[in-house]
């Protein structure tokens, strides 16, 4: 099918929906003649997860590409993900949504700066956040998750000479909790940068049981005044465990879609950001994620297109980073929604 100049430069296929179709039960038709599998960040639309095969955070769908015998994997999420599904399975054809959901956190650090700084420090591994680019992954030691960041950090001796990037936020929580003393790369998520811990407590005042539940990529003052610090998954396992009824939930608010569902009994509160509306969203939402659309999911498997490339040279040496995480954390298992 022919991909248009117009898509090209839109990075989407632009194309409304067929008349009167319905356009979930075209998507699951679509799946199954083309052995495609549809994986989805807790991030993204309800609407995308309840359609996908498996919703889970960064680690698990990782984790998942790694081991899918489908011929085509859709990655509802950031380019990051897709481009982590096509390192690990290069000989399948790995799709997204929207070439321009990117990830204000993977360009906060580019390969170039990263290179300069690593020659500037010699004798320090590097220890990189899975939300990188390829090229940063493949000047990387081993890559990391927000389930498996202290795992991985803690298998390397005390007196490793490490250093982190690019969320500084989370690089401080590791270091806290692992009494390291990590360089960290200076670089930030737009939306978890943005929680306010003023907001945070006057909700927490007017709901004194509720358990505040903070995401490592949120800055200190905020990861203080949390009851538990967690990946999206691990969020979302407390709160199915947890005794209280109520909780305040800092991170990206689509993950209250499969909290609401998980305990429909228990009350999500989504943390408020400092201003409403910054960068054309309402920034407790990642604008990124949100550009995964049903309507694009259905486009993207029709066309077979946007699919993700990563030059083989890259590929080669960013492989060996995320296949050592995934090593070293093949017995932690994220939560994971498959149906
Ligand atoms: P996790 O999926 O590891 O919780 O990370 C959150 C995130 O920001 C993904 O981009
Ligand atoms: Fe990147 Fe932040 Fe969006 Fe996650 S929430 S994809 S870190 S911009």
């Amino acid at each position: 099918m022919e991909i248009k100049e117009s898509w090209i430069n839109k990075g989407y296929v632009d194309e409304p929906l067929p008349e009167g179709i319905d356009v979930k039960s075209e998507i699951r038709r679509m799946c199954k003649e083309k052995n495609a599998v549809i994986l989805a960040h807790y991030y993204t639309d309800g609407a995308v997860q309840d359609i996908a095969d498996f919703v889970g955070d960064s680690l698990a769908l990782a984790q998942w590409s790694a081991k899918t015998d489908a011929d085509i994997i859709v990655m509802c999420g950031v380019h990051f993900m897709g481009e982590t599904n096509k390192i690990l399975c290069p000989e399948k054809k790995v799709l997204v949504l929207d070439l321009n959901a990117g990830c204000s956190l993977a360009d906060s650090c580019n390969a170039a700066d990263l290179k300069k700084f690593v020659d500037e420090h010699p004798g320090y591994k590097v220890v990189s956040y899975v939300n990188t680019t390829a090229a940063v992954k493949a000047l990387t030691d081993v890559v990391v998750t927000s389930s498996n960041a202290k795992l991985v950090i803690d298998s390397f001796p005390k007196d490793e000479k490490l250093i982190f990037g690019p969320d500084k936020n989370l690089g401080d929580y590791i270091n806290s909790v692992t009494g390291r003393n990590m360089l960290l790369w200076n670089g930030g998520c737009h939306v978890h940068g943005q929680f306010s811990l003023e907001k945070i407590l006057a909700i927490k005042a007017e709901h004194p049981d509720a358990k505040i539940l903070v995401h490592p990529e949120c800055p200190s003052p905020i990861q203080k005044v949390a009851d538990v610090i967690g990946s999206t998954a691990g969020l979302l396992n407390f709160a199915i465990k947890d005794d209280a009824t109520e909780f305040i939930v800092a991170t990206e608010s689509g993950i209250l879609h499969e909290m609401t569902k998980a305990c429909p009994d228990k009350t999500f509160i989504p943390a408020p950001p400092e201003s409403s509306e910054t960068m054309g969203c309402s920034c407790n939402e990642c604008s990124f994620m949100k550009l995964n659309t049903l309507a694009k999911l259905y486009n993207t498997l029709k066309y077979e297109w946007p699919a993700i490339e990563v030059d083989s040279e890259i590929a080669k040496e960013a492989i060996k980073p995320i296949d050592k995480m995934l090593e070293i954390s093949k017995n932690l298992k994220s939560a994971m929604s498959s149906k």
